[in-house]
C-alpha cells in the first residue's frame, strides 16, 4: 500500500518541478543556488535546529499540511480542537510533572508568571477525558527555546501533565511573547528575498494524546501579540485566539489562562 503512494508523490513532484524551472525558464546558476540552499539547511540541522523544517514552515507547506491533515479528520458536525503545526523546537520526553506545578525554572523578575487551567473533554459528550497528557513548550522572554539558549537548564518551560477523572488540568508557565524564528539560515534568506519579517506571535504549543482518542497537535497565541494577522509561518487560527487576563489573589500568578481542550475519538 505504502509503494504505489511513494509512486504516485515521487511522479508528482518531479511533474512539478519541471513544470516550475520550464515556467520560469531556470538557468543553471539559479539551479544551483537553490541547490546550495537544499544543502546549507542540510548541513546546519541537528537535534537542535531543524533547518528543512523551517524553510517548509516559511514556504507555508507545514501549515498547509496541517489543514489537510485536520480537514481529513473531522466533518462538518465534527470539530475537536482545531490543530496547529509541530514547529521545530518540540522535544520527546518532556519532563512529567504533577498538576499545579510549574514549568518555569528562573525569570522571577519578570511579571508574566501564568496560571493556565482548564478541561479535556470529549468534544461530542462534552465528558471529562481521563488520562490525558499534556505536553507543553514554550519560549523563555528572550524568545528562545531551552534547547537554543545556554541559559536556561535542560527541559525548561516543557512539561508534561496526565489529567485525572474530572480531566481537568492546571499549570503554571510565563506569559509568551513574540519571537522571530531562526533566520541566519536558508529560511531567513527566502524571508529576505521576499521582504518578510521572521516574527512569530505570541505562542505556546500542546500535543494532547489520551487513550482511545486521535491526539492534538496543536499552538494557543495571545489575542492581543503583536504579528497575531501576519505570523511568519502561517500558523494562526481564529478558534485559538486566547486572551491573559490580569490575576489577582494569587501570589504566584499575574496572569490567569482559562482554556479547555476538546478530542475525538477515533
Ligand atoms: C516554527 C514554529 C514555531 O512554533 C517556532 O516557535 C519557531 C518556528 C516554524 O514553524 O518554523
Ligand atoms: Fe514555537
Amino acid at each position: 500500500k505504502a509503494k504505489p503512494r511513494v509512486r504516485q508523490l515521487t511522479a508528482s513532484l518531479i511533474q512539478h518541478l519541471h513544470d516550475f524551472a520550464r515556467e520560469n525558464e531556470l538557468t543553471v546558476g539559479e539551479w544551483m543556488t537553490g541547490l546550495e540552499l537544499l544543502n546549507e539547511a542540510g548541513r546546519m540541522s541537528d537535534d537542535r535546529r531543524n533547518e528543512g523544517q523551517l524553510v517548509c514552515d516559511v514556504l507555508g507547506l507545514e501549515s498547509l499540511v496541517d489543514e489537510i491533515t485536520y480537514k481529513l479528520a473531522t466533518s462538518a458536525e465534527d470539530e475537536p480542537t482545531a490543530t496547529a503545526i509541530l514547529g521545530p523546537f518540540w522535544r520527546q520526553d518532556a519532563p512529567q510533572r504533577a498538576m499545579g506545578d510549574t514549568i518555569v525554572t528562573g525569570f522571577e523578575d519578570k511579571g508574566d508568571k501564568t496560571w493556565m487551567h482548564g478541561t479535556v473533554t470529549d468534544f461530542r459528550t462534552g465528558k471529562p477525558v481521563e488520562g490525558a497528557v499534556l505536553d507543553v513548550w514554550h519560549t523563555a522572554p528572550n524568545g528562545l527555546y531551552e534547547q537554543q539558549d545556554e541559559g536556561q537548564p535542560d527541559m525548561n518551560l516543557r512539561g508534561r501533565f496526565t489529567t485525572g477523572k474530572d480531566g481537568k488540568y492546571d499549570f503554571y508557565c510565563l506569559r509568551p511573547v513574540p519571537y522571530p524564528i531562526p533566520f541566519d539560515g536558508p529560511a531567513g534568506k527566502i524571508l529576505q528575498a521576499l521582504d518578510r519579517h521572521p516574527y512569530r506571535p505570541a505562542h505556546i504549543h500542546f500535543i494532547l494524546t489520551a487513550p482511545g482518542y486521535k491526539p492534538i497537535v496543536t499552538q494557543i497565541f495571545d489575542r492581543n501579540s503583536k504579528y497575531i494577522e501576519d505570523d511568519a509561518v502561517f500558523a494562526v487560527k481564529d478558534s485559538l485566539l486566547v486572551d491573559f487576563k490580569p490575576f489577582q489573589g494569587n501570589s504566584k500568578a499575574d496572569f490567569e489562562l482559562p482554556y479547555d481542550f476538546k478530542l475525538a475519538t477515533y
